[in-house]
């Protein structure tokens, strides 16, 4: 493993080597190695997985940088196709204000399954994400996407074929990259004077506000507020012009960046971001050690009603098997013993193993004929959608545990369960 981790000491914002130390879950397995059957034991690549934050710049970032060709360069997370995630996707689409055959290039593309939204749209789309398998999908489907990390090289190339962007587009995957500088030169290389930088990350204020720790995990190396992604931003003469919220993955934003001569302004909802931020003291230590100290509680609390089900002879399941559930069951001491199995819909997940806890995937057909007496639902940021459509589970009995927050359980009201 030592090959493929290093300790990084700066502050990848703003280059400072002054920390707060938040958080340490130990020595974890990388919580997308789903691995196969017959993985012998060990076979999990672990790396030590510590969360502080930068006392420069205030942001909150994991100690330790995984290479991620190692991540990413064969990756099982497969974009979201759920209602949820589409209807945002279609939303972004139409408040992106573009015009028929403007460019949209998004890097950590996926399968360009939400560049086709923009397509559909009448625009010009370019994809860049480092994982060839997904690469490889998105080509198929028409979605033209270069395989390799996004950098000022692969920016000035994918300009000198297809022109400049008016949208330069990265969802979901900021958090995961490490050399950001390197990713906004790419920005820069690409987006048109005029053009509109577009990043959603997970939002600090979320993850802290309703302990979602188990979004801690080595793929994401920086969970960020609006006032650091500024600094960032405005490291590279790009200028925060908006911000929206979003209700996906657990809580996120929208943040509209322009080069600084451009003619935007700056909307309301900035400084009324920045301001809350203030409010809650981010700039102070007390959030991020608050924040620790209530997930070393639910880390407690989430182990122990799961394990005393299975001691009392309840079958508990998991619902999903996306990487956090691989931090959940871990950083909570579950194994197959407590948790028989995890349902997913990703065929690339299925027959394979969550790393650590060494639970089976199946797939969700598979496990709802199961019936499990429980289902603690690691996709939780999907809990209305997912429940919605499991209701013949739940009035058949069947209940879900919901563990962010706090761990709750729903049940049908109508249900003949017993406890
Ligand atoms: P994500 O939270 O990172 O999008 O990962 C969610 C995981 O949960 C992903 O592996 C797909 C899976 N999933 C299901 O199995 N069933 C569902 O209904 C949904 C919405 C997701
Ligand atoms: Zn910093």
């Amino acid at each position: 493993m030592q090959e493929i981790v290093r300790r990084a000491d700066r502050c990848r914002v703003c280059g400072r080597d002054d920390w707060l130390d938040v958080v340490s879950f130990g020595e974890t397995p990388l919580a997308g190695d789903f691995l196969p059957p017959d993985a012998p034991p060990g076979a999990e690549r672990r790396a030590p997985l510590e969360v502080a934050v930068c006392r420069g710049c205030r942001l909150m970032s994991l100690r330790h940088v995984v290479d991620p060709e190692a991540l990413f360069g064969h990756y099982r997370y497969v974009s979201s196709e759920s209602d949820l995630i589409m209807n945002h996707m279609r939303r972004l689409v139409a408040d992106a204000g573009l015009d028929a055959g403007d460019l949209v290039v998004e890097f950590g593309s996926n399968t360009g399954v939400h560049l086709e939204l923009f397509r559909r749209a009448g625009m010009r789309v370019v994809g860049v994400d480092p994982a060839r398998n997904l690469a490889e999908i998105a080509n198929g489907r028409g979605v033209e996407t270069v395989a390799e990390p996004f950098t000022a090289t692969v920016g000035a190339r994918v300009a000198a074929r297809h022109g400049r962007a008016a949208m330069v587009l990265g969802r979901q995957c900021f958090a995961h990259i490490h050399d950001v500088h390197e990713v906004l030169d790419g920005v820069n290389a690409v987006l048109d004077p005029a053009g509109v930088l577009a990043v959603e990350v997970p939002y600090l204020v979320e993850l802290l506000a309703s302990d979602e720790f188990d979004t801690i995990f080595h793929e994401h190396l920086s969970y960020f507020s609006l006032g650091t992604l500024r600094t960032l931003f405005g490291m590279h003469g790009l200028r925060v012009v908006d911000v929206r919220t979003a209700p996906v993955h657990g809580g996120s934003i929208v943040v509209y960046a322009a080069p600084r001569a451009s003619a935007r302004d700056e909307r309301p909802a900035v400084a009324r971001m920045l301001a809350r931020e203030d409010e809650l003291g981010l700039s102070g230590d007390g959030p991020y050690l608050e924040f620790a100290r209530r997930t070393e509680t639910a880390r407690a609390e989430i182990g122990d009603l799961v394990r005393s089900l299975a001691a009392e002879g309840r079958t508990v399941a998991g619902y999903g098997a996306p990487a956090k559930g691989s931090t959940l069951l871990n950083a909570c001491g579950l194994t197959s013993e407590h948790v028989r199995f995890c349902t997913d819909t990703t065929a690339l997940k299925q027959g394979r193993l969550m790393p650590g806890s060494r639970v089976p995937i199946v797939a969700p057909e598979e496990g709802l004929a199961r019936r499990p007496d429980y289902f603690l639902l690691l996709a939780w940021n999907y809990a209305d959608e997912i429940i919605g459509r499991e209701r013949a589970y739940l009035e058949a009995g069947g209940r879900f545990i919901v563990p962010v927050p706090r761990p709750r359980v729903v049940s049908a009201p109508s249900a003949v369960a017993a406890p």
